[in-house]
């Protein structure tokens, strides 16, 4: 008998310290995404209902905290989920050639993109929305860049929700049933599936950044106005990655 299962092999892709970073993965993750569906389906909804004065001191009490949470969250999925990344990439050299390779790439494609909208869109533009809130709550004008702001973290924002259907599968789909694929371990035309998802991709994202045709191109408006047809697309974006990429073009069984 072994002194301490989960000790054994620690730093192995069986052991105890991926298992701890998966864990920890999924907390932080769940505290990052529950965040990102709190504003999108509960804030932003009850905002456009609040008076000036309440919404202001919502933004200023609420929102601030919220989002605090809400950005560390993200960096620490992010960070323990290079640190799982790499404990399989570096024990399993195949990790990334497999059928596990094409699955967790493209999740990661996707929250690795959602962290910078987090990080690079929302938080800036929340800050200059929050700074003009705070200068009317003290009795000044507000920014005249606020409206602007708000719009390019709310469009980041819905990009976000919408990613986040596909982002999760794939996380999960990895180690779950992506084996179930590929039974040599090889997929077929990978690199066709790579191009519909990198054009898929860029596509949600170019739009959400306002770089085809602006922040209020047809698109945007169409599936990022109204948060219900944003997880409606949401599910149609995954059902064709997934049918078209993984049942029709890449499964090898
Ligand atoms: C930010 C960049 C991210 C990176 C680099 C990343 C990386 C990874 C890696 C390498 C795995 C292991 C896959 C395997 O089992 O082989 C994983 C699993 C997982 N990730 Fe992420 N991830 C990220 C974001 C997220 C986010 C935002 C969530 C949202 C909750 C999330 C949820 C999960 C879940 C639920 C699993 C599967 C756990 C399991 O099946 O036991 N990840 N991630």
């Amino acid at each position: 008998m072994t002194l301490s299962v989960i000790f054994d092999n620690f730093f192995k892709s069986t052991g105890g310290l991926q298992f701890v970073a998966r864990w920890l993965h999924v907390l932080v993750g769940i505290a990052w995404i529950g965040l990102l569906y709190f504003f999108n389906f509960v804030q932003t909804p009850s905002f456009a209902e609040l008076s000036p004065g309440a919404r202001n001191e919502a933004f200023d009490k609420l929102t601030w905290r919220a989002l605090w949470w809400f950005r560390w969250a993200a960096m620490a999925t992010f960070a323990m989920g290079v640190l799982l990344l790499g404990i399989y990439a570096s024990d399993n050299t195949d990790y990334l050639t497999k059928f596990t390779g094409p699955s967790i790439l493209t999740g990661i494609l996707l929250a690795v993109t959602m962290l910078a909208n987090v990080w690079m869109v929302i938080w800036p533009n929340q800050q200059i929305v929050i700074g003009s809130v705070r200068q009317q709550l003290a009795g000044g004008e507000a920014d005249p860049r606020q409206p602007d702001s708000a719009k390019r973290g709310a469009r980041a924002s819905r990009a976000n929700t919408f990613f986040s259907i596909t982002m999760l599968w794939f996380m999960v789909f990895t180690t779950h049933f992506a084996p179930l694929y590929a039974t040599a371990g090889d997929l077929k035309n990978t690199a066709i599936y790579w191009i519909m998802v990198l054009a898929l991709w860029a596509w949600v994202e170019a739009n959400a950044l306002g770089y085809v045709g602006g922040l209020d191109s047809a698109w945007n408006k169409f599936v990022f106005d109204d948060h219900k047809k944003t997880i409606i697309y949401g599910f149609v974006y995954w059902a064709v990655i997934f049918f078209v990429g993984w049942e029709i073009l890449m499964r090898n069984v």
